[in-house]
């Protein structure tokens, strides 16, 4: 009877320092199993005397019984050890402040595009793409540049191949759609173009330009003065004056370039346009004869205007942006700014 006792006793201590199932079932096998320790017990029944058979029989019932349920208790502890870890390992603060999110905002040269092309198609203008990688003769020759004119020398230029350039400006696109379309001819051609300038606070190697056409019949300077100044009151405000000054492009006779009210100090003058009130915003004219006729176009029927504008320049006079390296370095902290 005493040795039955211990039984339970060593049964609870083995559990105590199990672990893990793998463990719990082993022990089980040691006292529960067919050749286990329980069971043996029963084999000393033919050693005992008759009448205490009944006692020790039921002791041993017990016993079995109590181990049972001691292996019951340890394997349900187990399982509520592991979900208990399962949980904390999944528990989550809901008191921590969230992760700010970061909102992206439109680059400034693109708002001031969006700006420019919504003005010019409700004018009534289509908006056409170019390459950048172009022939020497749209980029140049065809614009009435021909190899050794000294106004090759007002772009530098990047050659691929003698006869191929990274385009140094959006008038090229003027050249194909005139070869490629029959007037009316109502263009804008936006873009990337590139010289070979060293990158300072006004000179990037690249930077962008919005290049426009209108080619019909009878179209005249009165034209060309009437919808670039309207142009400019809808981009900087009605009160927005202009003033076209007598300039010089190869491909347009007679040639202007466009000063208007600068939009940082509304003609006050500032360190933006110099204390003239006044700034360059793009250049102009009536397309050149020998253009027209280089697209297979009678200048005697047709005529026409064109215009280039630097969409960095605008951008920055916009803003009042004193560096052009803010447009390309893609600084966060600037651009943010612009949300
Ligand atoms: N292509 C000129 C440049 O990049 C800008 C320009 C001036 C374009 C006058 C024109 C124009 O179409 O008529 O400097």
């Amino acid at each position: 009877m005493e040795s039955i006792e211990k039984i339970i006793e060593e049964v609870l201590s083995d559990l105590k320092d199990a672990s893990t199932n793998e463990k719990v079932s082993e022990i089980r096998v040691k006292y529960l199993g067919k050749k286990g320790l329980i069971s043996g017990l029963m084999k000393n029944m033919k050693d005992i005397p008759q009448e205490e058979r009944p006692v020790f029989g039921s002791k041993v019932n017990e016993i079995r019984a109590k181990a049972e349920a001691a292996f019951q208790e340890k394997t349900n502890k187990l399982k509520e050890a592991a979900l208990e870890l399962k949980l904390r390992s999944e528990k989550i603060d809901v008191t921590l402040p969230a992760k700010e999110v970061q909102t992206g905002a439109i680059h400034p040269l693109n708002q001031t595009y969006y700006e420019v092309r919504k003005i010019f198609v409700g004018m009534g203008f289509e908006v056409v793409d170019g390459p950048e990688i172009e022939y020497d003769k749209y980029n140049f020759e065809m614009l009435n540049i021909p190899k050794d004119h000294p106004a090759r020398d007002m772009q530098d230029t990047f050659y691929i191949e003698d006869d191929i350039v990274v385009r140094t400006h959006t008038s090229p696109v003027q050249i194909r759609t005139m070869l490629k379309h029959e007037p009316p001819i109502r263009v804008i051609c936006p873009g990337r173009v590139y010289r070979t300038d060293d990158v300072d606070a006004t000179h990037s190697p690249v930077f962008n330009q919005v290049e426009g056409l209108y080619i019909d019949k009878n179209v005249t300077f009165s034209d060309l003065k009437g919808v670039l100044a309207e142009f400019l009151r809808r981009l900087y405000g009605k009160s927005t004056v202009t003033k076209f000054r007598p300039g010089f492009f190869p491909f347009t006779e007679p040639s202007a370039e466009v000063d208007a009210t600068c939009a940082l100090c509304g003609g006050k003058g500032c360190p933006a346009c110099k204390g003239a009130g006044m700034i360059e915003v793009l250049g102009c004219g009536m397309v050149n004869p020998r253009v027209l006729e280089n697209c297979g176009l009678d200048p005697e029927v047709y005529s026409g205007f064109a215009f280039g504008l630097g969409l960095d320049r605008l951008t920055n006079i916009k803003y009042g942006i004193t560096d052009i390296r803010h447009l390309y370095e893609n600084d966060v902290r600037f651009l943010k700014q612009f949300r």
